[in-house]
């Protein structure tokens, strides 16, 4: 007896060795909290070059190394963190975006790097009509400072994803994923 509760404590203490030597944060947070990892475009991508022409704008989704781990079907784990940055498209003359070789949109700057943290108790302010689960939502400026954009607007708009853990691009993240 005294034996397995010393395996069960030193594969705990292991387990938790792991988790520091991972970066991901076991914190938690209320919206406007989470801070922008300095290393985030060094995750993997989760998508590129997302096309927006209806809000004129291009997306470069990074997940971080935990999240990225996530089965097709699953949650995401706690301690997933997405960062998206919002680029606005490169204009032409006329005021419509401009194309590439690709056909595709253009970056012109960044406007906009909007962050996503999930962990349990993560959002105990978050009114109970407005729970996405236990993710949170904080949006930068390109410079890295904290914006005053509504965050409960972030919420409204995720809340519908229920059934894919409120992340937008949950199914084409998987049918495109190389692994
Ligand atoms: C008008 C609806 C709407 C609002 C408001 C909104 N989002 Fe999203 N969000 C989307 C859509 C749609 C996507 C998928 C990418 C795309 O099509 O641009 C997305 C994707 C994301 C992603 C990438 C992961 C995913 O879900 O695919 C993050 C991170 C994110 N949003 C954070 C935020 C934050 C932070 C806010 C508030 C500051 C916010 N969103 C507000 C619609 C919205």
């Amino acid at each position: 007896m005294t034996l397995k509760i010393g395996c069960a404590f030193a594969l705990m203490t292991l387990l938790a060795a792991c988790g520091v030597m991972q970066t991901f944060s076991t914190s938690k947070y209320e919206d406007g909290e989470v801070p922008l990892p300095n290393n985030y475009r060094d995750w993997p991508k989760f998508l590129s070059a997302v096309q927006r022409p209806d809000v004129k704008q291009v997306r470069e989704i990074y997940v971080n190394p935990r999240g990225s781990k996530t089965q097709p079907g699953q949650p995401f784990a706690n301690g997933t963190m997405f960062v998206m940055e919002n680029y606005a498209a490169a204009l032409r003359g006329d005021g419509n975006p401009a194309q590439g070789p690709d056909g595709k949109l253009v970056k012109g700057n960044l406007i906009r790097v909007f962050v996503m943290s999930k962990n349990g108790g993560n959002g105990t302010k978050v009114a109970p009509e407005l729970k996405n689960g236990d993710w949170v939502y904080t949006s930068y400026d390109a410079a890295g400072n904290k914006t005053v954009d509504p965050l409960n607007a972030c919420r409204t708009c995720h809340l519908p994803l229920a059934g894919k853990d409120y992340v937008q691009r949950y199914d084409e993240y998987f049918a495109t994923r190389s692994k």
